[in-house]
């Protein structure tokens, strides 16, 4: 092997082991902190949702905010089984359920629906969809936070 071709493996390696290191469970990703940005998602996405509800009830005037609002709900919808990794079942005070971990497959049906209903009311706005349309799609959306929330979110003490 060629000096120059040893370094270009060495770099690549390197380079490799960096990349994996992105997104992979570290060190980092402690316990009470997954936790703490789960209910930091889930807040944003309720208050998005908060917005919206403004907006659609004529409260706020901006109808030009509504497809920002919908597609961060639809983006955070994308990742939001990734906010429930096992460790974070405790470690911090938390709603989630152990029955998330338990019935994985369910719960990953309802993070679907999730994402399926914020994509489809981000696209019925992006596609100029009358407030009756975006109406029907705004409740679709909020009726998949409740099928998720019923069976995998304790209830507030
Ligand atoms: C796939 C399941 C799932 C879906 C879908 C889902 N949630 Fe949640 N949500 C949870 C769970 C579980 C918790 C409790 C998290 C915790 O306490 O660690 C939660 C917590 C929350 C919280 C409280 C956050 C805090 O400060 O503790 C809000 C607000 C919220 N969700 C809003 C929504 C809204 C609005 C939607 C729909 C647009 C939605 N969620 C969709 C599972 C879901």
């Amino acid at each position: 092997m060629t000096r120059r071709f040893a370094s270009l493996i060495a770099a690549t390696v390197a380079a490799a082991t960096l990349a994996a290191g992105v997104g992979v469970a570290s060190a980092a990703d402690q316990p009470a902190d997954q936790i703490k940005y789960r209910q930091a998602v889930m807040r944003s996405v309720g208050g998005h949702m908060g917005a919206i509800a403004a907006i659609m009830k004529g409260e706020i005037s901006h109808t030009g905010h509504l497809s920002a609002h919908a597609n961060a709900i639809a983006g955070m919808a994308v990742v939001a089984a990734d906010v429930f990794p096992p460790s974070s079942a405790s470690g911090a005070e938390t709603r989630a359920k152990p029955e998330i971990w338990q019935d994985w497959d369910e719960f990953l049906g309802k993070a679907e629906a999730f994402r399926t209903a914020s994509a489809n009311l981000a696209s019925v706005i992006d596609g100029g969809g009358d407030s009756a349309a975006v109406g029907a799609a705004f409740g679709d959306l909020g009726k998949s936070c409740g099928g998720c929330h019923r069976p995998f979110r304790a209830d507030a003490n």
